[in-house]
């Protein structure tokens, strides 16, 4: 390897002409490096700009500005085929009226393979996405699991360093999609190539990657762990893609380290929180951000700091979990609690107009930068 990281995008932006003639980043001074062997993941809702980075790092596309390097090396205008990266598609465009075997061949027979070496390579990918025997059926006569499989095959059988995957999922439904994310996930990790995906959905990003780019408008709005990206967005945009968050609007009283004092007009108090910037200044207008399931319920009796009162306004059971819908002093907010306790006796749910305690701990309560 010649490079710590297999694939970077330098300051990238694509620039596309609308068909109203306006001008577009579809990317936006893009920056992000690709560790060896890492699960990485584009996140963002569609129009974000994230076929269109996987598909300047394939070469379908090439930047307006900035630089894609492979292996540290600076493709400029290199073709796709020149490259090791290789892509599996989100229609993953099967040929129907062939095998599996000649699917997956198909590309290696391009490049002039001699036939036993084909049926070595054919056979080792089939392997390797458990299709083993399955090589003279057609697509037709596979599930969409399995043709999903052939389509991974397809573009593993050129043993690229990098593997692009854009929505490989999405036409699947949900309980095959999450089998199959754990199976991709764990076909990566058994070959170590490097996966860049490409995805809109939050959890499927969540379940399968070593680290998310969140993206928005062209741009990357945070890099981290999954872990990271959930419970510490930089970013309200962030925290509100990601799951889900209570917000409030506060204004600064004091500041320390790692801890800030927020007033928050709404509730006519003060609020303890994680600061998520280092340059926030006394009375700046902030954002505290608080996740529904870090929202605990307390014992009627609880006495003390970070104890709000609010009334129930609507309690919804929905099996691992109740969603309890509250009005603190004007402000809606959500919160969940697992249902750790059986549901059964009708005292144990919580009901309309019902005085509730809230507790929030302070390395749970987040304040970001309003935008
Ligand atoms: N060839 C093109 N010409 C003009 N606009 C394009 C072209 N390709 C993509 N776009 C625009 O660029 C933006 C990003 O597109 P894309 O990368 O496909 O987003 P995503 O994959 O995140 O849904 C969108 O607004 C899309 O309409
Ligand atoms: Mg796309």
């Amino acid at each position: 390897m010649t490079s710590e990281f297999a694939v970077e995008m330098r300051d990238v932006v694509k620039k596309f002409i609308t068909p109203e003639g306006n001008e577009l980043n579809a990317v936006d001074h893009v920056t992000m490096q690709i560790k060896n062997g890492e699960f990485f993941s584009m996140l963002g809702s569609s129009g974000c700009g994230k076929t269109t980075s996987l598909r300047m790092i394939a070469g379908f596309e090439w930047p307006t500005e900035g630089e894609v390097y492979i292996e540290g090396k600076g493709m400029g205008h290199t073709p796709p085929y020149q490259r090791k990266v290789n892509t599996v598609f989100q229609s993953y465009a099967l040929f129907q009226h062939m095998t599996v075997f000649q699917n997956i061949a198909f590309g290696l027979e391009m490049e002039g393979a001699k036939e036993d070496e084909i049926k070595k390579r054919v056979g080792r990918a089939l392997e390797m996405v458990q299709l083993t025997g399955m090589e003279r059926r057609r697509p037709k006569q596979l599930s969409g699991g399995q043709q999903q499989r052939v389509a991974v095959a397809r573009a593993l059988v050129k043993t690229p360093d990098v593997l692009l995957l854009d929505e490989p999922l999405g036409a699947l439904d949900l309980k095959l999609r999450k089998e199959m994310q754990l199976e991709l996930k764990a076909l990566q990790q058994q070959l170590g190539i490097t996966f860049i995906y490409v995805t809109h959905d939050q959890e499927e990003a969540l379940t399968m990657s070593d680290r998310i780019a969140v993206m928005s408008k062209g741009r990357v709005q945070q890099l981290a762990t999954p872990v990271e990206i959930y419970e510490r967005p930089v970013n309200k945009f962030v925290a509100d893609f990601i799951g889900e968050s209570n917000f409030m609007e506060g204004k600064i009283k004091s500041l320390s380290g790692n801890e800030a004092v927020v007033h928050v007009p709404a509730l006519n108090a003060e609020i303890r929180g994680m600061p998520m910037s280092q340059n926030f200044v006394n009375g700046e207008e902030v954002v505290v951000s608080v996740r529904p399931e870090k929202i605990r319920i307390a014992e009627q009796s609880a006495k003390g700091d970070g104890l709000f009162k609010a009334r129930v306004l609507n309690s919804v059971y929905i099996g691992s979990d109740t969603h309890v819908y509250v009005d603190m002093q004007g402000l809606r907010l959500k919160v969940m609690e697992q249902n750790r306790i059986s549901r059964l006796d009708p005292s144990s749910f919580y009901v309309k107009e019902q005085e509730i305690t809230l507790v929030f701990m302070p390395e749970n309560t987040l304040v970001l930068k309003k935008d």
